[in-house]
């Protein structure tokens, strides 16, 4: 039998980096830490992993390079580290340290965060707002660092001023070696109502690969942006809480044409425990089971009989807590198939 290649199974080339995927796990604050992102790396070896959003003015204000955020494993190349900056000497100064320390294979630029703490520094989103400031921004930290350079933004600051097609533009000219857009404005927030078709028109005004970001959940979903639009890959967030297989899965879909059959629920909360184990050596039984609360309903999301344990996850004190609700969860499912059964 003949195979025909799928043009998704190309090389990703981001200026002189090659990734062999097309699809990214987004940067998530609290989501995309070190122990998250070594169980997604399992399941998506060639995919471009971003961390969590690292603050520069954090970092270098402390003296901290050695802080918990920028931590790495061993494995966890392609890695893009993502910077949030407004000041262009404290912006360098930050990348130094991850460039030496940590070897990172780009360097993302947050220029898309809504949140007001960090938009009222004046980084973020609110840099979507001065051109001129986030072109020096992006151009000195490319002139500075001997890695790729790309820029993740929104599709403006509000309905009012959707500018993402020039700033798309002004990131290319400054230096960006790839762009990703979440196709929402920081008005919006993360309210339901992505706009795709703004894609097709960035893609259009660039020369630069162009990330599609914001409801991509599905192989269908990557397959139609990037045939829609023409965009060079997708770069999937929420869709990755309590799934960290599902950047793997949608990477191998898209190039060998065959979806991965829906996991079984006994393997996704295997998983979901193995996620809790390692959270909780990481960062200590008491810290690390806190932390886990806002992770483990996302592994029993849409679970026949779950709902009613949901609750109980976001309050566990213990690990053992932990594996013992998962297991009446999975009985509780057994029970019901069960029945449907009989
Ligand atoms: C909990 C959470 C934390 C996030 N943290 C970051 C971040 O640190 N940096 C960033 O650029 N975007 C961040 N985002 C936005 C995502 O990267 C992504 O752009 C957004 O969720 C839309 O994509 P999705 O629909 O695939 O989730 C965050 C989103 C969520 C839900």
């Amino acid at each position: 039998m003949s195979h025909t290649p799928s043009p998704f199974n190309t090389p990703l080339t981001i200026g002189p980096t090659t990734v062999n995927s097309r699809v990214m796990l987004a940067p998530m604050a609290g989501v995309t830490d070190v122990v998250f992102r070594k169980i997604v790396r399992r399941y998506a070896p060639e995919s471009l992993i971003c961390t969590e959003m690292i603050s520069s003015n954090g970092m270098v204000y402390s003296k901290r390079r050695d802080a918990r955020i920028l931590d790495k494993n061993e494995q966890d190349n392609p890695i893009a580290y993502q910077l949030a900056a407004s000041r262009i000497d404290v912006l360098k100064q930050a990348a130094d340290w991850i460039v030496e320390d940590k070897n990172p294979d780009t360097i993302d630029l947050n220029m898309g965060c809504p949140v007001k703490k960090i938009t009222g520094n004046f980084e973020g989103c609110a840099l979507m707002k001065d051109l001129d400031h986030a072109h020096q921004l992006i151009s000195s930290l490319v002139a500075h660092v001997d890695k790729p350079v790309t820029v993740k933004f929104r599709l403006g600051w509000d309905n009012e001023s959707k500018n993402y097609k020039e700033f798309g533009q002004m990131a290319e000219s400054a230096g960006a070696k790839m762009v990703t857009m979440h196709t929402r404005t920081r008005a919006q927030g993360y309210k339901p109502g992505v706009d795709w078709d703004a894609l097709g028109v960035l893609k259009q005004a660039v020369n630069i690969p162009v990330i599609a970001n914001g409801d991509i959940l599905t192989v269908e979903d990557a397959f139609h942006v990037m045939t829609t639009y023409g965009v060079d890959g997708v770069m999937i967030g929420r869709g990755a809480q309590g799934k960290p297989w599902i950047i793997g899965d949608i990477d191998n879909a898209l190039k060998h044409g065959s979806p991965q059959a829906e996991r079984p629920l006994q393997e996704k909360l295997a998983i979901c425990l193995e996620h809790a184990t390692a959270h909780c050596e990481y960062r200590g039984e008491e810290i690390g089971i806190k932390e886990m609360r806002g992770h483990l309903p996302f592994y029993v999301k849409g679970f026949p009989g779950a709902s009613t344990f949901r609750g109980q996850l976001t309050q566990v004190s213990s690990l053992q807590q932990v594996e013992e609700l998962l297991a009446m969860i999975l009985e509780e499912s057994e029970k019901r198939n069960l029945a449907v059964a009989v």
